[in-house]
């Protein structure tokens, strides 16, 4: 861990994601003693009114954190906020060891995301000292408009400055793809088409869109999960392993395996519905935009051809568990071995075996070895932790890629053309539903 002096900079401080998640995960490392000691966050908004208390509720570190922070009102538009900010910035860091990182994080929505690089590059604040730039997804809504706002960030920052978040990497299970697979010789010697029969990778939520009516119609579920947590899982799961650990290898294997994913004969393979309701939540009587997607994807990668890869998530479905299942070839049907590397709830992995039921008769039946984190550790840092950390001490290795985020976006680009063509095919399902009642409908 480095003790780099470290101010963070959050533009959106009032937001749903810095309230829930940013906030309680400073507060979480801090409670581990593994902040630097000097250590300030900027919290920018352009509401007047905003309080630190208010921001506080969520998390258990409160009093960490009101010592060491400070809110500053901001307009996103006028460069002369940025030089307000450059002076408050200078202001804090002359009180710190140099040299100082600062760290800019924008809980933002992307059209907003753009603007700010801009003013950041144009005010300097770009380039005063090791400088830092985190951004959420999305990361642009088609390959297209990916591809210019890639051209855009990089005009004003250096790939290295750049950190795009996707938590769902920072996820302990997600970590450990990597240490399983190469860490268990079993697993590593069938881990391809000769011993793997079908991959599937799920994220089933039981909530809806909880109030996002806006961003959720302009992004949809398929740009929402499958175009980025899915797809990166996909290439945890799919990638050459790095040579002994070397974790700064990972983002470039993951391009490599994402470069080799066709999803091919859209009409059979490409599923999509819409919850129930959704029309009034958002209040547009005609959106036709996905709750629930199911594609079929292939690798013509020589260690997977011919295997499926069903990539399937949903919104207010029956519960929230995402899962990676790896099902293993057979020759009999007692024979079929399934493999699930849970994210959650419940982080562990699963193995489905057979076994003797014990008794005079000759009976089999299939059992679980399994393993779950809880059990063993007491704590299982959230993935914001895990984001903010590596952020803070320059590992990339969690962070995507343009490169990859450009790759997950020529994946999907012709259904997505065919998708905003035809309106065929939505289905609609009830809340609540199974994923097999989902598709059952169609
Ligand atoms: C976000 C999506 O990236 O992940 C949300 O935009 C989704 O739609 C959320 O609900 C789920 O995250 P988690 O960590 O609760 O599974």
């Amino acid at each position: 861990m480095n003790n780099k002096p470290t101010i963070l900079i959050i533009f959106g401080i009032s937001g749903d994601l810095a309230r829930r998640y940013l906030l309680p995960a400073i507060g979480a490392i801090a409670n581990a003693g593994m902040m630097p000691e000097q250590f300030h966050i900027i919290g920018l908004t352009r509401q007047p009114d905003i309080k630190i208390e208010n921001l506080l509720k969520k998390t258990s570190n409160a009093e960490y954190l009101r010592n060491h922070m400070s809110l500053k009102q901001i307009d996103v538009t006028n460069i002369d906020d940025y030089k307000k900010l450059g002076e408050h910035l200078k202001k804090i860091s002359e009180k710190f060891d140099v040299p100082c990182q600062y760290i800019f994080y924008l809980s933002v929505p992307p059209q907003v995301s753009k603007s700010i690089i801009e003013f950041l590059g144009i005010s300097g604040l770009s380039v005063i000292g090791e400088t830092k730039l985190l951004l959420e997804k999305p990361f642009g809504v088609n390959l297209e408009n990916a591809t210019s706002l890639a051209k855009h960030t990089d005009k004003y920052f250096l790939p290295k400055q750049v950190y795009r978040v996707d938590h769902y990497m920072a996820k302990e299970t997600a970590q450990n793809i990597i240490v399983f697979r190469a860490g268990n010789s079993l697993f590593k010697k069938t881990w391809n088409k000769d011993f793997i029969e079908k991959i599937e990778i799920i994220a089933s939520e039981e909530i809806g869109i909880e109030g996002r009516a806006n961003f959720y119609e302009q992004v949809g579920a398929l740009r929402d999960y499958v175009q980025s947590h899915l797809l990166q899982l996909l290439a945890l799961t799919l990638m050459k392993l790095p040579d002994d650990d070397k974790l700064d290898e990972v983002p470039l294997l993951r391009l490599e395996a994402l470069k080799h994913i066709v999803l091919f004969d859209m009409d059979r393979n490409a599923k999509r519905g819409q919850y129930e309701g959704y029309t009034s939540e958002v209040n547009n009587p005609n959106s036709r935009v996905e709750t629930f997607v199911s594609i079929t994807l292939e690798s013509n990668d020589e260690r997977w051809r011919g295997v499926p890869i069903t990539l399937t998530t949903g919104k207010a479905l029956k519960n929230k568990f995402t899962e990676i299942r790896i099902l293993y070839k057979k020759d009999k049907d007692r024979e079929s071995n399934e493999l699930l590397l849970r994210l959650q709830p419940e982080e562990g992995i699963q193995f489905n075996m057979w076994a003797k039921q014990p008794g005079y008769e000759r009976k089999v039946n299939q059992h679980k070895l399994s393993f779950k984190f809880r059990e063993h550790y007491d704590i299982l840092p959230e993935a914001y932790e895990q984001v903010l950390f590596n952020a803070m001490n320059s590992d990339h290795s969690l962070f995507t890629t343009s490169d990859e985020i450009l790759e997950a976006w020529r994946i999907l680009d012709a259904l997505q053309k065919v998708w905003e063509k035809s309106e065929e095919g939505l289905i609609i399902y009830k809340k609540g539903s199974t994923i097999d009642e989902v598709l059952s409908n169609e």
